[in-house]
């Protein structure tokens, strides 16, 4: 039976203690001359320590805007979070000083870019990089701050450590510069780490390498992982739970075998329809037909015409947007067609 959940009620249950990360209606506006767009609109979730979820969705959908949002990095102006609760531990990060923030950023909450390219500075050797986090977070110095670099680097499988450190990134290759980018990522012991996917599509070597890291790094530290993605082949790879992201909204969160065999919204069913199958032909591939429209105005599903959805218990621990309790619409699914 279905039934209507609030935000309050699907993120405020008795005993939250293993929730490492508590969203809760979460809203991020981006104000300008031609209007408001909700980027997002009143998003919550949890996070378990050691599990990741997946925030999975088309382009646009406001995936990168919901964990800017977390590090509260949204460039503002245009950009303003109006609502919510982000508690980290408990804590809620929206309530923090700029400074208080600050501290938290690449502490207990970290993020880590998946193209290396981009993200190591390229005059600075490794030793540098891993160690000015470790220098400002943790107070490391002299050979305390050299031994805790070497760790480091040893934990994210780096051969001849103590002297690779030297390095500068464009000695290093692709895959071992990841494996820095990581290093530089858990190097606080973060609770929370955050990888978004990159603008750019890489190399399927080197984010095949990124997942396995990904992977290592969380079994190492028990650290709970939000990874982000518009690919539902990965997903099921890295993922313990899902969130589908559409126009700004979660449409569906369920655990990750449910998502894939017991799809309830039409996005995700798409979705996982779209995935390329190994023994399928390429030409066959199924593509979502249209684009999602952007929240500056009302949406309305394309089905039924309903603007605001409802967060619906399809059954224990998993959620669905639906157009009102008792409805024939199968989900809220507003698509601009043309
Ligand atoms: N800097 C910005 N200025 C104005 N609007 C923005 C900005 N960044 C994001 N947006 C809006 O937020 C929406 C969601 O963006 P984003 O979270 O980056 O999508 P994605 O799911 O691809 O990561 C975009 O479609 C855009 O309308
Ligand atoms: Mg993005």
């Amino acid at each position: 039976m279905a039934t209507e959940t609030s935000s309050e009620q699907t993120n405020k249950d008795s005993s939250d203690n293993e929730y490492v990360l508590e969203v809760n209606d979460l809203q991020t506006y981006f104000v300008s001359k031609w209007g408001t767009v909700k980027a997002v609109d009143g998003i919550s979730f949890k996070l378990k320590k050691g599990e990741t979820l997946g925030i999975v969705g088309e382009s646009g959908s406001g995936k990168s805007v919901t964990v800017t949002s977390l590090m509260r990095l949204v460039p503002s102006p245009p950009g303003h979070i109006v609502g919510g609760e982000v508690l980290l531990e408990g804590q809620d990060l929206l309530k923090l000083s700029d400074k208080e923030m600050e501290k938290v950023r690449g502490d207990k909450l970290a993020m880590i870019l998946q193209d290396p390219m981009t993200a190591l500075n390229p005059v600075f050797d490794i030793e540098d990089q891993v160690g000015e986090a470790l220098g400002i977070h943790e107070g490391l110095k002299g050979n305390t701050l050299k031994d805790t670099v070497i760790d480091m680097l040893k934990k994210v499988r780096i051969p001849a450590a103590d002297t690779r450190m030297k390095d500068y990134p464009h000695q290093l290759s692709g895959g071992m510069r990841q494996r820095v980018v990581g290093a530089i990522g858990i190097s606080c012991n973060p609770v929370v780490l955050i990888a978004d996917e990159p603008t750019t599509s890489l190399d399927a070597t080197i984010q095949a390498q990124y997942l396995n890291l990904l992977n290592e790094l969380q079994e190492e530290t028990g650290v709970g992982i939000i990874f982000i993605t518009h690919d539902f082949g990965v997903v099921a790879k890295m993922c313990d739970r899902v969130a589908v992201m559409y126009a700004g909204k979660i449409v569906e969160q369920a655990d990750v075998r449910e998502i894939f065999n017991n799809p309830q919204h039409p996005y995700t069913q798409a979705l996982i329809a779209s995935v390329p199958k190994m023994e399928e032909n390429v030409d066959r591939l199924y593509a979502i037909p249209g684009n999602p429209p952007i929240p500056n105005k009302p949406t309305p599903c394309q089905t039924c015409g309903e603007t605001s959805p409802i967060l619906v218990k399809h059954s224990e621990d998993h959620l669905v947007a639906k157009c009102g309790i008792d409805t024939e619409c199968a989900g809220w699914f507003p698509r601009d067609l043309d």
